[in-house]
């Protein structure tokens, strides 16, 4: 790799050379083992004399930095050095103070033998071999030609697939024009937030709810606010009169899983109705694998006065490194919403975009969720069945009919400490989250969230012995 030497100003030049190399190998920049450019190349480079760098680098030789290798040149020296760390400069710039003090969204990435986790479908399942074709496909030279930005609102072909296969599938009605693809679901919501919140407005979110969303909006200077949700969904009733904006998942609340009620749905649109400027984000993640109950009418479906904004998402269809989601807008939010995406990242990935537009016409992406919704009921089902059977007297399932995770609620009474029992299933390589992670209000409810799509079936099983033994242990046991 190219060495990157300042020499402007005065003073000695050998040790300007020194001090610059050794900063790079002590901030790991240069590599143990990594070979250092010839003193005469380097002085040429320089326009120094042969001698200046050659004084460097017996100096770093001499303090065991580098090493001469007879015939083959200088390296850094083969054991590692520990890293040091930048210093941070006294009084360096900051961030805004509410970014100081934002909590991150978790992102725990070490792997579990039983992993039960939520966020993440099967990686198996996906049609590795078929999307590879796809994505060729894009990468041809005349898919190439017209390669100049496209369009903020994501590629049409994709727009119409989108519009297309929402309507059939989950009651959307829309039109390619009122799609806007994103990167992710999360994209949306940001989009969401810049155009219609000023700091300080209202922003009501559910209680438990989804973390990103949340922080998302408190980022943007919202006044954050929890509604709490019972067996029908959001409290309507608890909505503060003027929120801004409403954000919920009607289909399989997260991470509760019951889904909104029809009364509850049409009770929000009268609210949002009612008070003009409201809006509400239906966020629809992961209701395309369903294993019973009919699927209720989304509340874009039902909106007759443009005050719904419907996002959905492939990152659970799909993966969700593809980055790729959408929301479905009214008309009158379009041209704000197309500039906050152009103005963010002009248009997000056309060689996927125009890759998964193939992927929904071709009918794929129907038969691949057809496929993974078989194989997600069956982890559901056996592990509904386990809750019920062998862990009756400590977690009562709450009802779900459809994604990627379901929620037991600990039992009245059953005073334990549940985060500790989680640590130690932790230990035995079996990872389940606590609904208390989801809760922003004191007291945490206490309960599980059980994801299954990352644990194969056949780890169910031995997964949930495990989170027995450590969760339903008497006292003195664990
Ligand atoms: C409630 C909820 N909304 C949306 C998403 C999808 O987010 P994205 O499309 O940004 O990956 C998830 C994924 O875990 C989710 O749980």
């Amino acid at each position: 790799m190219d060495l990157h030497i300042r020499l402007e100003g005065r003073g000695d030049l050998a040790a300007r050379i020194y001090r610059q190399i050794l900063d790079a190998i002590l901030d790991g920049l240069l590599r143990p083992g990594e070979r250092l450019p010839p003193t005469r190349e380097l002085a040429a480079r320089l326009d120094v004399s042969r001698n200046t760098v050659a004084a460097a680098y017996d100096r770093l030789t001499a303090e065991g930095f580098l090493e001469g290798r007879a015939g083959a040149g200088t390296f850094v020296r083969g054991e590692p050095l520990r890293r040091r760390r930048r210093k941070r400069a006294a009084g360096g710039v900051r961030p805004r103070s509410r970014w100081e003090s934002l909590a991150a969204v978790p992102n725990d990435r070490s792997e579990f033998t039983f992993d039960f986790r939520l966020g993440m479908p099967d990686a198996t399942l996906f049609p590795l071999e078929t999307w590879r074709r796809l994505i060729s496909r894009e990468l041809r030279p005349a898919s190439l030609r017209s390669a100049g930005y496209g369009e903020p609102a994501g590629h049409p072909a994709l727009r119409v697939a989108i519009a297309r296969s929402a309507g059939l599938s989950r009651g959307i009605r829309a039109e390619p024009d009122d799609v806007i693809v994103t990167q992710g679901a999360q994209q949306a919501f940001d989009l969401i937030g810049r155009v219609l919140i000023e700091p300080g407005d209202c922003v009501a979110v559910e209680e438990p709810g989804y973390p990103p969303a949340r922080i998302l909006f408190e980022s943007l200077g919202a006044r954050v606010v929890g509604i709490p949700v019972d067996d029908e969904g959001l409290d309507v009733s608890a909505i503060p009169k003027n929120a801004r904006l409403v954000y919920v998942t009607p289909s399989h609340q997260f991470p509760l899983g019951t889904p909104m009620s029809l009364a509850r749905r049409t009770d929000l649109l009268a609210w949002a109705e009612r008070n003009g400027e409201a809006v509400i984000v239906e966020d629809d993640y992961d209701s395309e694998f369903r294993f019973s109950d009919r699927p209720l009418e989304p509340l874009q479906g039902l909106d007759r006065t443009g005050r719904v904004i419907y996002v959905g998402s492939f990152s659970k269809t799909l993966l969700p490194l593809l980055r790729v989601g959408f929301m479905v807008a009214p008309a009158s939010l379009q041209r704000a919403l197309r500039t906050a995406k152009q103005l963010s990242d002009w248009h997000g990935e056309p060689t996927t975009q125009a890759a998964l537009a193939r992927f929904i016409d071709e009918g794929l992406l129907a038969r691949h969720i057809r496929k993974a919704t078989r194989e997600y009921a069956a982890r559901h089902e056996k592990i509904l069945t386990a809750l019920n059977n062998d862990f009756s007297e400590w977690l009562t399932p709450v009802h779900s009919a459809a994604g990627l995770h379901l929620c037991a609620r600990l039992k009245p009474g059953r005073d334990l400490d549940l985060q500790q029992r989680l640590a130690n299933a932790r230990q035995a390589d079996v990872a389940v989250e606590s609904l208390a992670a989801y809760c922003t209000s004191t007291p945490a409810q206490q309960g599980v969230v059980i994801g299954y799509g990352a644990i194969p079936i056949d780890r169910v099983e031995e997964g949930l012995r495990r989170l027995h033994t450590h969760l339903c242990a008497t006292q003195q046991a664990v």
